[in-house]
């Protein structure tokens, strides 16, 4: 992507989460390493006041808050600034008032190649393990935007990782989680790209 923002600054993101935030900490980490130097991480919006994703964006002193109401995720994306918003293991869907504030301006990174193993139910463990039971030789990760349906945003980007032998739901997880930290970043970087260009 081109070096710098349209109007010289960083791009302001927010990011939602509900759980974990291992892809959140891989957002911080691309941030410090300077992989993702245009992006400024402007707050991070749970829906749960335990996730440990909130320990880690207040280690990296990012702005925090715990919204449960979609009333008030919007309320405080508007506070933030935020330019795009990105879904790193965040357990709702959104509000078609949020979609249509930041229409084309929020992605989500899912488990599973899409449109296989996805939409409602295909969560967490529940997607890979469908993915075995399915007898897949490979499964992947997709980094998408969100549209008001679920898991139906047209697609930014996808990589495959292999269905090993022996793989259990928590060691295919993982293996996937390791692909989702890299595309992430990477879907986040062409989501910007399109918004400078006006592509979307
Ligand atoms: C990831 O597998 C993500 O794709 C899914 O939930 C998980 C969240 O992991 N939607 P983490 O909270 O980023 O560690």
């Amino acid at each position: 992507m081109s070096g710098i923002n349209v109007n010289g600054d960083r791009t302001k993101v927010a990011v939602l989460v509900s759980g974990g935030g291992t892809n959140l900490q891989a957002l911080i980490d691309k941030v410090a390493d300077g992989q993702l130097a245009d992006v400024e991480l402007v707050k991070v919006i749970s829906s749960r006041p335990d996730a440990y994703a909130l320990e880690r964006a207040a280690k990296a002193g990012i702005a925090t808050a715990v919204a449960k109401e979609q009333s008030d995720v919007l309320a405080e994306l508007k506070a933030s600034g935020a330019e795009i918003v990105v879904l790193a293991g965040y357990m709702r869907v959104l509000s078609p008032e949020i979609i249509e504030n930041y229409r084309n301006r929020i992605i989500n990174i899912h488990p599973s190649l899409i449109p296989k193993y996805c939409g409602k139910g295909f969560y967490g463990l529940r997607v890979h393990k469908a993915v075995i039971e399915g007898g897949e030789k490979e499964s992947g990760a997709t980094v998408h935007y969100v549209d008001e349906g679920v898991d139906t945003g047209s697609i930014i980007l996808q990589e495959k990782v292999p269905v090993l032998e022996g793989d259990t739901p928590e060691t295919l997880a993982a293996r996937v989680l390791e692909t989702e930290h890299e595309i992430l970043a990477k879907g986040l970087e062409k989501a910007i790209d399109d918004l400078k260009k006006g592509d979307r």
